[in-house]
């Protein structure tokens, strides 16, 4: 499906406006539903990760209305292990609670969608929309798409009917930032893993931002990543000498994050390259994760090289 392709009479933008819809209307859901959930469901994923009761309740209830989305083919997720066939058009790759491990310290967290044009797993050059909720103080989702990058604030109008908090209600959404670019300056940043870890070369990096910019790691990619959109700067969760492919994937995190950051006129590495030509080799493949203004990538690169 290119971008003026319909299936039905429905453009790109129309399905991925659609899925987006439903991420938005599921939000206050998924924030009512996190008190309750802050256990392990005392299982793991196939990332070999444990998996909080929040990480369950956020999977189950936008697995269920992504698939249900008109022209939405495909829907996979970090908790899953295989890619759900649900018909015919896009793909939908969700990370549904990114960094459930903040639920313990109450810290941000956030939602993660990747909408592909092509069968998962895919290169991000496939990705014809991309986006994330943070749940931070207040709720909002950052949109990406061909036309660029918005923010909205989404609140949530009416409280669940009689059914509690599975009732679901009404949200406005309500657009803070249209069109959002990188500050030409960088300020922050933020990096993951421990100092020990990382290989000589990405440290040596490290050090130079860290004379140069002010840290912030909150220990959820979703909201160092709205910082990093926000006041420009890098996040990274790089490579570590103890697991060179990094921590973070890259279908359900690194293409869709690489993806916003590119369309608001940063970038994306895995190190050597552009985190969005990385060839798909596995639904759960975990990658090096650098975002972030430019001209910082391309000093990493430099630095890696
Ligand atoms: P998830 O909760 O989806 O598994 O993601 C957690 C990731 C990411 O959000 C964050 O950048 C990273 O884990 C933090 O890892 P550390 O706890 O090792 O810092
Ligand atoms: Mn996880
Ligand atoms: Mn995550
Ligand atoms: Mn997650």
């Amino acid at each position: 499906m290119s971008d003026d392709d319909s299936a039905g009479d429905r453009t790109v933008r129309d399905v991925v406006e659609s899925v987006f819809d439903v991420v938005a209307a599921a939000a206050p859901e998924i924030r009512r539903a996190l008190p309750g959930r802050r256990v392990e469901s005392g299982t793991d994923n196939p990332s070999g990760e444990t998996v909080m009761a929040a990480d369950v309740y956020a999977d189950e209830l936008l697995a269920d209305r992504l698939a249900a989305v008109d022209d939405v083919g495909e829907f996979a997720s970090e908790e899953r292990e295989s890619v759900a066939d649900v018909g015919t058009g896009l793909a939908v790759a969700i990370d549904p609670l990114d960094g459930s491990s903040n639920l313990q310290s109450n810290n941000a967290m956030g939602t993660v969608v990747g909408v592909y044009d092509a069968s998962l797993p895919a290169s991000g050059r496939d990705l014809v929309g991309a986006g994330y909720v943070l749940y931070g103080p207040i709720t909002t989702m950052v949109v990406a798409t061909a036309d660029g990058v918005r923010e909205e604030v989404v609140e949530a109008t009416t409280a669940p009917g009689e059914g509690g908090e599975n009732a679901g209600g009404t949200v406005t959404r309500s657009v803070v930032e249209e069109s959002i670019e990188l500050p030409a300056d960088p300020t922050v940043y933020g990096f993951g893993g421990r100092v020990p870890d990382w290989p000589p070369d990405f440290e040596s990096y490290a050090r130079e931002i860290e004379s140069e910019l002010k840290l912030r790691y909150g220990g959820a990619m979703v909201g160092d990543v709205n910082q990093v959109l926000t006041y420009g700067g890098v996040f990274a969760y790089p490579a570590l000498q103890s697991a060179p492919n990094g921590k973070l994937r890259l279908q359900f995190e690194a293409n869709p994050i690489a993806y916003v950051l590119e369309q608001a006129g940063g970038a994306g590495s895995d190190g050597e390259r552009d985190l969005l030509d990385v060839e798909p080799d596995g639904l759960h493949q975990r990658v090096p994760l650098h975002v972030g203004s430019e001209r910082l990538i391309d000093r990493l690169e430099d630095a890696l090289a």
